[in-house]
């Protein structure tokens, strides 16, 4: 395996796993795991449901896009794993594009939402029906992940060695 020159940057849905993923690869590839969700926890003090509740959707919106870009652009090799609406933003998705290799997991809201039911770590499920939210959701970002994305891996049809695997061959080769 050669030196790594860029950040890996995980997208997609809630669920995905990202978080799985990204810590695996990250223990591979010998570099840092940086989870994009719990550096803005660790910075605002306080759970992402609480900066939703207290602060609103845009302020969490604004410490995303300020974090990534950061992470982004330190200069240090690492798999970032970010969290599902981080490609919302148009200035993200250049950021993201600009400085690494972007990978999407992807998997149909159906088996999103059996891996989502029931988290109450995730505000946007709050009071809604899992399987409906997953489904909004996957029309509204779909496009956005794939216009994002260097590679898109369908997480339902490969087991975690596999989506390691495959990501493996695409550094390798890119
Ligand atoms: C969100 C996904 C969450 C987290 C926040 C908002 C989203 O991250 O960033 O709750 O907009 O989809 P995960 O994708 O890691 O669950």
């Amino acid at each position: 395996m050669g030196a790594l020159i860029y950040p890996i940057i995980l997208i997609g849905s809630m669920g995905a796993g990202k978080s799985t993923i990204g810590r695996r690869l990250a223990a591979r590839l010998s570099v840092s795991c940086v989870d994009l969700d719990a550096v803005i926890v660790e910075h605002a003090g306080c759970s992402i449901p609480e900066i939703f509740e207290e602060q609103g959707e845009a302020a969490f919106r604004a410490l995303e896009s300020e974090y990534l870009k950061t992470l982004c652009q330190d200069g240090n090799n690492k798999v970032l794993a970010t969290g599902g609406g981080a490609v919302l933003s148009e200035a993200n998705r250049h950021v993201m594009q600009q400085s690494g290799f972007v990978i999407w997991l992807d998997a149909r809201p159906e088996i999103l939402a059996r891996r989502i039911a029931g988290d109450g770590n995730r505000p946007l499920l709050k009071g809604v029906e899992p399987l409906q939210r997953a489904r909004e959701l996957d029309a509204q970002r779909r496009p956005l992940y794939k216009a994002c994305a260097d590679l898109r891996i369908d997480t339902a049809k490969c087991r975690v060695p596999q989506t390691i695997r495959t990501i493996l061959d695409a550094i390798n080769h890119s």
